[in-house]
């Protein structure tokens, strides 16, 4: 089968769209209503990425199930976008919520926990020292600062088609060679290559020019790319990232908030990777707004040495509610009891069987397509063979397809992230979720073949 055509696309795409607005009459009043106090109709812009006349509006979440206001129950592979990684609500996330909840929310001061809670942290990573933030864009803002702050560099480098939240420095793209703000962005600053370099993944040479002037603070990357459907890395890309930067004198910090499907470690563990800093937010604390970095000792050290650590309050890092006292809470009950090995033994068994499910499901049809995975995290990519870079991925892109075959699963209740096909498994995701989007997305196929 031959990928399919544009005109069945749209086509499907309409009638999906029918039916969607028909089946969701309360989501379409509540749209109306949330029209008219808030910004492009909903608290955060974000939620109108979907591919969706309106949004669907959450009645509630538990596990691996939502429930829209409209009565329909949805298989979610979605899970917040990673937020909910382990599940919507994970009881002992909600019991220490519950529990911390009358005893004071926020203090800017320590918890009583903290030194327990670091030292699962280092157990967990293998770095010994860590501080937290409310969002992983506020930690991998923190980490580029305190990288220029050791190193008196100013240049930082990401790779093409990285995504490290919202922090001006990493919204840039390679054209043509030339380091550019990406584009869609809303006031970005002035000259995007200014703090910037930008190479491609998996390219040593490029990498070792990037740095060779040794003006590099950091190089800041996720071990696999995964904001531009997937990219792994080459065999031995890490190790000569490793050594190019410590020849260079540069940070590596790597960024675990989507690889943490990996395993209990993210791909750091898992990989035996060096960093000198990590960053990792998202579902670290289970959906809380929470996020935290660690470094080595020395770097530790370096930082403690900086001069303005004398002085009072202008360290330009942090925000008021960072590890505050439910983060806190939520933090070390995410850590000890639901990021379990078991956890991600289950999420990696249904992983695996919706890889193997989705390669079947191509090869009896003869798409030229292909599947990866990161532990819990699968990726359908419409290119004939995995991308090995940013710009490559970014060409096998396919968005109208895309957001009809998730419309099409959302009418049938199964809910995909927005961006690209990410897949995620939590620890409460059955087999029989996996099979019925193995199954929807063969009739959606079927159909656009017709
Ligand atoms: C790898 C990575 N780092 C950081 C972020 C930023 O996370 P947040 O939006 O929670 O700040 C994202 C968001 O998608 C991400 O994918």
């Amino acid at each position: 089968m031959a990928a399919p055509a544009a005109a069945a696309i749209t086509a499907l795409r309409e009638r999906e769209r029918l039916t969607f607005e028909r089946a969701h009459p309360r989501g379409a009043e509540l749209t109306q209503q949330s029209a008219r106090h808030w910004q492009d109709g909903v608290p955060f812009h974000w939620m109108r990425d979907w591919p969706l006349p309106f949004p669907v509006f959450v009645r509630d979440a538990a596990g691996a199930t939502l429930n829209d206001v409209d009565g329909y129950a949805y298989d979610d592979f979605c899970l917040g976008d990673t937020g909910a990684m382990f599940g919507h609500s994970p009881a002992p996330v909600a019991q220490a919520l519950a529990r911390q909840a009358p005893r004071g929310l926020t203090a800017m001061l320590p918890g009583e926990r903290v030194a327990v809670i670091g030292a699962a942290l280092s157990a967990r990573f293998g770095l010994p020292c860590w501080q937290m933030t409310q969002t992983a864009t506020d930690a991998n803002r923190s980490v580029l600062r305190l990288a220029r702050a050791v190193t008196g560099r100013s240049k930082v480098l990401v790779f093409d088609g990285c995504y490290h939240g919202t922090v001006d420095e990493t919204l840039v793209c390679l054209v043509d060679g030339q380091v550019r703000a990406r584009s869609g962005l809303r006031g970005p600053p002035g000259d995007a290559a200014a703090h910037t370099r930008v190479v491609e993944f998996n390219d040593v040479p490029a990498l070792a020019a990037a740095l060779a002037d040794g003006q590099v603070a950091a190089v800041l990357c996720e071990p696999a790319l995964t904001n531009m459907g997937m990219v792994l890395p080459a065999p031995g890309f890490h190790a000569q990232l490793r050594r190019l930067t410590r020849e260079r004198g540069t940070l590596l910090i790597i960024d675990e908030t989507h690889t943490l499907s990996a395993g209990p470690g993210g791909c750091t563990r898992r990989d035996a990777l060096e960093p000198d800093m990590l960053v990792c937010g998202k579902a670290i604390a289970g959906g809380m707004p929470c996020a935290v970095y660690g470094m080595t000792e020395p770097l530790r050290a370096r930082i403690e040495a900086i001069p303005a650590n004398a002085e009072h309050g202008h360290s330009g890092l942090g925000t008021t509610l960072s590890a505050n006292l439910l983060a806190l809470a939520a933090l070390e009950a995410c850590l000890g009891e639901v990021m379990t090995d078991a956890a991600f033994t289950h999420m990696a068994t249904q992983a695996i069987r919706l890889e193997q499910g989705l390669i079947a499901l191509l090869a009896k049809r003869t798409l030229p397509w292909h599947v990866q995975r990161i532990g819990a995290r699968v990726e359908l990519g419409f290119g004939a063979a995995p991308a090995r870079n940013g710009r490559e991925s970014a060409a096998a892109m396919e968005p109208e397809l895309e957001r009809t075959l998730h419309l099409y699963l959302l009418n049938r209740g199964v809910l995909l992230t927005p961006f690209h096909n990410m897949m995620l498994l939590s620890p409460q995701t059955a087999p029989a979720a996996v099979d019925r989007l193995l199954s929807h997305l063969a009739a959606a196929l079927d159909e656009l073949a017709r």
